[in-house]
């Protein structure tokens, strides 16, 4: 059985190698689900203009964002087919993959983006960007966007607010034990159809982070934006290993070194967007933004949290422990 997948996962990085004409530059086609001016979107955009500056003939980025090229459904096949090279999904989104990335997915785990930040910093958060290797799934790096907020078609100040609602979900198992939790349904939908199900009333509320709420104009369908800040919204910016592999070392070395800095730059862009995001939202005047207080918070959380244990099994105690340590409560 072991050879057996050897031998096709062999068959697969020869098959999905690029195929590339003498003298040609290597192309990376980068898909994404959201719009340019969001923090992965300007990071793609970002790398596209470092890759042209610095490897201009030898490498060539196309960018293709808002679900133009792939969605939800089929980017992370058409990576391994070898059809797109570089995608950035949220960790959410890597269910079939592994379940340890849901660690990132866990509801009031990380106090904040900046705990989260610590925890990518790691070796145990580390080890997950490697861990998909050999379904032909190479992680580059962590690219962070905030934290996510719920937003609804009536008011939610107390998790019982949310009882009977339809919400929004990422293709994520915890998102939807998360809604459960609350007495809540759940459905996942692709990113690109998201705004479509707010606006036919197919769901009545979502969660996302404000630059996403902003950027893909959520709040025409969402009256109500409770500022809880129970998650975050991650991703993990991949490639396939067959295309990462094939690329001469240098060349690679030198895309890597562009990643580096990119990663740096996106998780700088991701906090001044969120902020823009929650004005733009405010200012807008078409979603009452809710600030909880302390216990209502509190409320929020004790409502969520027993899916730590919940998840325990499934994601590895090791991983689990290793992520609470980084809170600075
Ligand atoms: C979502 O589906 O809500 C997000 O993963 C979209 C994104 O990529 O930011």
């Amino acid at each position: 059985m072991k050879y057996l997948f050897a031998a096709c996962l062999s068959l697969s990085l020869l098959f999905s190698a690029p195929l590339r004409a003498e003298g040609q530059p290597i192309l990376i086609k980068f898909s994404h689900v959201v719009a340019n001016d969001t923090p992965k979107g300007r990071g793609a955009l970002l790398f596209q203009r470092l890759v042209a500056e610095r490897l201009g003939g030898a490498v060539k980025v196309e960018v293709y964002p808002d679900s133009t090229l792939f969605g939800d459904a089929d980017e992370m096949a058409a990576l391994q087919r070898g059809e797109v090279q570089m995608l950035a999904p949220s960790v959410s989104k890597f269910e079939a993959y592994t379940k340890q990335l849901q660690v990132f997915d866990l509801p009031f785990l990380f106090d904040d983006l900046e705990a989260v930040k610590r925890f990518q910093r790691r070796e145990k958060s580390r080890e997950l960007l490697r861990s998909m290797a050999g379904q032909n799934i190479y992680g580059l790096a962590f690219w962070n966007n905030g934290m996510k907020q719920l937003s609804a078609t009536r008011e939610l100040r107390a998790p019982a607010d949310a009882k009977g609602l339809a919400f929004r979900i990422q293709s994520s198992s915890v998102l939807e034990a998360q809604f459960a939790a609350l007495g809540a349904q759940a459905k996942r939908i692709p990113f690109g159809e998201s705004l479509k199900a707010l606006q036919a009333g197919t769901v009545q509320g979502t969660e996302n982070a404000w630059s996403n709420m902003a950027a893909a104009g959520f709040d025409s369908a969402q009256p109500f934006i409770t500022e809880t800040n129970h998650g975050s919204l991650n991703y993990m910016l991949i490639s396939s290993s067959s295309f990462w592999q094939s690329i001469p070392y240098a060349t690679r070395s030198e895309l890597e070194a562009i990643v580096e800095e990119v990663t740096t730059q996106v998780n700088k862009d991701a906090e001044q967007l969120n902020r823009q995001g929650r004005e733009q939202l405010v200012g807008a005047g078409r979603a009452r933004v809710i600030a909880l207080s302390k216990d209502e918070r509190a409320a929020w959380r004790s409502a969520m949290q027993p899916l730590w244990k919940q998840y325990e099994t499934e994601i590895g105690a090791d991983m689990l422990r290793a992520a609470q340590t980084v809170n600075r409560r």
